[in-house]
């Protein structure tokens, strides 16, 4: 038996195992199954073992252990490095290898819904909120699409941080507006809880520019509804979510899993 998880704490919401049984079922990949478990930072090592001596055949890194599992690994991808984050893991000619799917899965998003006809975002002004441990990735993915970033966060020093990783972004002070900006995206937490709402005022954001939350449950979050009151265009993290998973399944069974409307219900 192949034996696939998610490590993450808290874990329970998970529904990455969900999505990769169903693939699994669907690709006819027999003799493998994916879970979930709730780990301690403590436990990373025998997750590390358990890579390397082939008791896990491929794992998942969620909060809050993105960042801190990069010392264990034997190597990491580019993307890794880059981001400071890992959120995928596999095993490749006996060395435990990490990655980063989650800037993929954005990429794709992004790509999905702006750019039919374009082939980057020379032309856009971005601005991120939030600086916690999925930003990198979404800093790393816009990089990669071009547009002018700009990063605000309510606690200063973390996108002080951000800004050493990626010197190329405009640190905008929490409160404070950026230039117009066409791509609004929220990384930060608030809206998990349906009632919450960032303490930012969007009101002249009213032209048709792009919100995207990285939240996908609630499906809109305050962020988001109040856009598109305003009438603009929103997108949520589902498909960032879909993307993500499909990047990782196809470094484990080298399959690249089609996103059909049975695996987008199963996150409904
Ligand atoms: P971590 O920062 O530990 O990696 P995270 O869940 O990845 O945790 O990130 C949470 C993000 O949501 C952070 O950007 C956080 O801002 P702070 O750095 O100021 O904590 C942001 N966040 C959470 N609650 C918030 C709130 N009420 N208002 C604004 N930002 C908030």
């Amino acid at each position: 038996m192949k034996k696939y998880l998610v490590i993450g704490n808290p874990i329970d919401h998970s529904l990455s195992p969900k999505i990769h049984n169903y693939w699994f079922e669907k690709y006819k990949i027999e003799n493998s199954i994916y879970e979930k478990e709730k780990i301690e930072q403590k436990d990373l090592p025998t997750i590390y073992e358990k890579l390397k001596n082939g008791e896990l055949a491929g794992v998942n890194v969620t909060l809050p252990f993105k960042k801190s599992i990069l010392p264990i690994l034997d190597i990491l991808e580019t993307s890794a490095t880059e981001t400071q984050s890992v959120n995928t893991i596999f095993k490749e000619n006996d060395k435990v290898i990490g990655t980063n799917t989650d800037w993929e899965g954005f990429h794709r998003s992004i790509e999905k819904t702006l750019l039919p006809n374009k082939k980057n975002l020379d032309d856009k002004n971005i601005f991120i909120i939030g600086a916690g441990g999925v930003t990198s990735s979404i800093v790393y993915a816009l990089k990669k699409l071009g547009g002018k970033i700009f990063v605000s966060n309510r606690t200063q020093k973390k996108v002080e941080e951000l800004k050493n990783l990626f010197p190329e972004i405009n640190v905008i002070k929490w409160g404070n507006k950026p230039p117009r900006c066409e791509i609004v995206v929220n990384t930060t937490s608030v809206g998990l809880n349906s009632a919450d709402k960032i303490d930012l005022d969007f009101s002249d954001y009213n032209n048709n520019e792009l919100f995207f939350d990285l939240i996908y449950s609630p499906k809109e979050t305050n962020f988001l509804k109040e856009a598109k009151l305003r009438g603009n265009k929103i997108i949520n993290g589902k498909m960032m979510f879909l993307y993500q998973a499909a990047f990782a399944f196809s470094y484990w069974t080298r399959i690249k899993p089609d996103i059909d409307d049975e695996v987008i219900e199963l996150l409904d």
